[in-house]
């Protein structure tokens, strides 16, 4: 195909991508690609297969030529999706192939921060560990524990399904009710009821207007002391200052970050240095088979806007293609 695409960070499949596309470029640096190269590259490229890193607004998607913007995501809140409406930019990206992945994830955060594994491994490292220690590193149970997710969707789903291993009750909050969270035995509640009731709060729900900034002080302070928090969405549902606050004063128990604000953290940000804070690099869908068939489907969703056809995951439905 002879368009020309522009991929904006390395990623798995390259070869093939570059195969499908001989006129492809890609930014080849270690760090995300710089703002003022995408907007350079956006001005003669028909494809831009993008990150969730990468800032694409007005002054990108207005580009005449540009046709797609395919996302190797499946959260889109760094996209204008109104302007790429506007300009006729089909914006895919890729929900569903990672949701067993980021629901795995979910887990893996949870279990760390419940059972102390970051503080405990760190203090073999650090030869602090003498003697088995019948008060030790004393964690949270999960069996008979209640879970609450906010944020209802295909990862919320696929997290509170792994809970009924674990013998939990589940809590749901979302703006509507959901058929399969019930079937799952969850219970539908207000974010009040969710954050008072639960020992484990899973954010798995899209930023958006409504979701910004849903978690602060007045929040924190109604969950459990001994509350797990798990951020497995986007850093800018929860107040950064307003999390330090509660964990430094044993408001709520544990947090377990995959994604923070700002993001990347600082490395002399204050909440690296609490140990009942587990911070993760955004890598909830960092599997090799996800990754590459995240990859893929942003690569097939070009070729078919390229093709004329419409794309498998469209996330500005009712775009009419250029
Ligand atoms: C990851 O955060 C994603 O949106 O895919």
């Amino acid at each position: 195909m002879e368009g020309k695409v522009f991929v904006t960070r390395k990623m798995l499949e390259l070869d093939k991508i570059r195969e499908m596309f001989p006129n492809c470029e890609v930014w080849e640096g270690d760090c995300p690609c710089p703002n003022e190269v995408l907007v350079e590259k956006a001005k003669y490229c028909e494809a831009l297969i993008t990150q969730l890193s990468d800032k694409i607004d007005e002054s990108i998607l207005s580009n005449p030529q540009l046709k797609v913007v395919a996302q190797v995501a499946v959260g889109v809140d760094n996209i204008d999706l109104a302007a790429a409406t506007k300009h006729q930019v089909v914006v895919s990206h890729t929900p569903g192939i990672l949701t067993e992945a980021c629901a795995d994830h979910a887990w893996a955060l949870m279990m760390a921060a419940a059972r102390n594994l970051i503080p405990s491994n760190k203090s073999i490292y650090e030869g602090k560990w003498t003697a088995y220690d019948p008060c030790g590193f004393l964690g949270n149970d999960f069996n008979g524990a209640t879970m609450g997710i906010i944020g209802p969707g295909r990862i919320g789903l696929a997290t509170a399904r792994r809970s009924k291993g674990f013998n939990m009750r589940l809590l749901y909050h979302g703006p509507h009710q959901k058929p399969d969270f019930d079937e799952l035995g969850a219970k539908y509640v207000s974010l009040e009821e969710l954050l008072r009731e639960s020992d484990y709060v899973v954010l798995t729900c899209p930023l958006n207007a409504q979701t910004r900034g849903l978690i602060g002080k007045e929040q924190l302070e109604m969950m459990k002391k001994t509350a797990v928090l798990v951020n497995i969405a986007r850093g800018l549902v929860v107040k950064t200052d307003d999390l330090y606050d509660a964990l430094k004063n044993h408001v709520i128990g544990k947090a377990a970050l995959d994604v923070t604000d700002p993001e990347p953290l600082p490395k002399d940000h204050k909440l690296l240095f609490l140990d009942n804070c587990v911070v993760i690099p955004h890598i909830a869908s960092a599997t090799f088979r996800t990754r590459a068939a995240m990859s893929m489907i942003s690569a097939n969703a070009v070729a078919n806007v390229f093709n004329g056809k419409p794309v498998e995951f469209c996330a500005n439905k009712g775009v009419v293609p250029k």
